[in-house]
């Protein structure tokens, strides 16, 4: 879609459409982010699924403890914002105040904090979990905090800290 959208809005955007309310331009606008995000946190979602072949390590260890309380204080808010949410669940570093939040969006690009960047993706659409658990979201939050690789999170904590 993401190329769709790029494609249709160099070839005429249309802006005369332009209108807050609806119309041709708004509509591809509000499609260009929607994809764009959508593909970002899908390729980010996958990168940190896995089998838990290395345990947490340090730097992701310091920030639960500065920002959350310790590992498990943060497991316990991830847990809860994953339940709450529709769409995602991000632990994400926000730039502007140096903080480190878990954050829900119920859309791509819904939700999100303009600052802030991905550390560890949680696809809560439905058709991530219904397969394989049904309606029982706290089984594969679960399963999912189970086998993180971990490795993977600290190169992308290793970045902001
Ligand atoms: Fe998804």
């Amino acid at each position: 879609m993401t190329n769709l959208t790029d494609k249709t809005l160099a070839a005429d955007a249309k802006i005369a459409t332009a209108n807050a309310s609806g119309g041709y331009y708004r509509g591809w606008k509000k499609t260009e982010t929607y994809s764009v995000s959508g593909i970002i946190l899908h390729e980010l979602y996958f990168q940190n699924l896995g089998n838990n072949s290395v345990p947490p390590e340090d730097k992701f260890l310091q920030l639960t403890q500065k920002y959350f309380g310790g590992f498990d204080a943060w497991r316990q808010d991830f847990t809860a914002c994953a339940t709450a949410a529709r769409g995602w669940c991000i632990l994400v570093y926000e730039q502007r105040t140096a903080t480190f939040r878990n954050i829900l969006l119920d859309l791509h690009d819904e939700g999100n904090i303009a600052t802030s960047y991905p550390i560890l993706v949680l696809d809560m659409y439905e058709h991530a979990y219904f397969l394989d658990y049904a309606t029982d979201k706290a089984a594969y939050i679960k399963r999912f905090l189970d086998s993180v690789p971990w490795d993977v999170i600290e190169r992308r904590v290793e970045i902001v800290m």
